[in-house]
């Protein structure tokens, strides 16, 4: 089958359309005929090599983190699923591969697709809805009237956590340019602040939580914001010491991880603000309840370009502009 490969890691490094053994599915796990697959920084971000201490892929490897398609065929254990529906993933780590005609992914970590979006609509959520969530609703546990501050609002993660956090009661502050203002309030946000003219920690203080996905400037300069008991959650970096158990990362690694986050871990102690760092993982049951939010029309979504699969090195070059508004999707059919 048509994929696209990355053959060696490298920055500059295209990726190249060729062929890869057709998937075949074991038992829990359900064949995809891929019809649109997201883009993610992730996959940059591993093409370039960064990430090959916490995944390490052996090329040749096909990227992509998200998709959405139909069903071909389903292992023997599977009951969830059938050829024909209509569904939707983000793979978990070292199953990934979803730029691609085909994809196995396992039965957990699919989704029906919701009835109301396109299949390239479908494919820019799952890691940016799930990302958002296991921020959002598991670590940080927002509660009504609660105020969150998110950074980047109109780019993949934080045009979805806008969503979400309104969705949860909160009152909603954001980092934009002013050219992104009227996108994110639109889509909930109570606060908008031009991160060109404006500093975001003079205009914001007493909050109970921060989305952070910016660098490492940004974080720090969050603190501010907090109050005493607030989380500051990072998607960005760096690591903790939480996160490198959970990966069961080795001795040394986690103690470079330890060394890394040791400033800012001290810094939010000193204000009483608790730091951790949120590394997304695969979860269809979370899909699932996102699937619902977007059907009632609680959650939109937002495509900022659909290009056609052939052109998926062109993708990748615009979204390494860092000026994406939303998400970006490459179509198959
Ligand atoms: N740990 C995890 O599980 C996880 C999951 C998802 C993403 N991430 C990471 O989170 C980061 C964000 O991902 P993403 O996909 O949301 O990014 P993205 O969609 O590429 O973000 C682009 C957006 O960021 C805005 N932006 C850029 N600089 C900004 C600044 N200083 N202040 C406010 N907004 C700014 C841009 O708006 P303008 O054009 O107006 O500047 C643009 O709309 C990436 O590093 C990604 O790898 C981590």
């Amino acid at each position: 089958m048509k994929a696209f490969i990355l053959d060696r890691y490298g920055k500059k490094q295209a990726l190249r359309l060729g062929d890869m053994p057709e998937p075949v599915p074991g038992p829990d796990y359900v064949v995809v005929e891929v019809e649109a697959a997201g883009l993610n920084l992730l996959d940059s971000k591993i093409r370039n090599g960064e990430f090959k201490p916490i995944l390490p892929y052996k090329p040749p490897l096909v990227l992509g983190h998200d998709l959405a398609g139909t069903v071909a065929k389903v292992g023997a254990g599977v009951r969830r699923f059938k050829p024909g529906d209509a569904v939707y993933a983000r793979p978990r780590d070292g199953q990934i591969g979803a730029f691609a005609h085909r994809i196995v992914v396992k039965n957990g970590d699919l989704a029906l697709k919701p009835a109301n979006l396109s299949m390239a609509e479908a494919a820019s959520i799952p890691l940016v809805g799930l990302t958002a969530w296991q921020v959002l609703v598991e670590r940080a546990q927002i509660k009504p009237g609660q105020k969150v501050l998110i950074h980047a609002g109109s780019g993949g993660v934080g045009t979805f956590a806008i969503q979400l956090a309104k969705h949860l009661g909160a009152t909603v502050a954001t980092t934009a340019s002013a050219t992104n203002a009227a996108l994110v309030k639109e889509l909930g946000a109570d606060m908008v602040i031009d991160y060109r003219t404006q500093k975001f920690e003079e205009a914001l203080s007493g909050y109970d939580v921060v989305l952070n996905s910016l660098d490492a400037k940004t974080l720090e300069r969050s603190l501010r914001v907090l109050k005493p008991g607030g989380k500051l959650i990072s998607i960005s970096g760096p690591p903790d010491p939480a996160f490198a158990k959970a990966q069961g990362l080795n001795a040394v690694l986690r103690l470079v991880l330890r060394l890394t986050s040791a400033g800012i871990r001290k810094k939010a102690k000193r204000v009483g603000v608790d730091y951790s760092f949120l590394f997304m993982r695969a979860d269809g049951a979370q899909l699932e309840r996102i699937t619902a939010l977007i059907e009632d029309g609680t959650i939109r979504t937002v495509v900022d370009r659909t290009f056609p699969f052939e052109k998926l090195n062109a993708a990748f070059l615009y979204i390494e502009t860092g000026r994406a508004k939303g998400k970006v999707v490459v179509t198959l059919k």
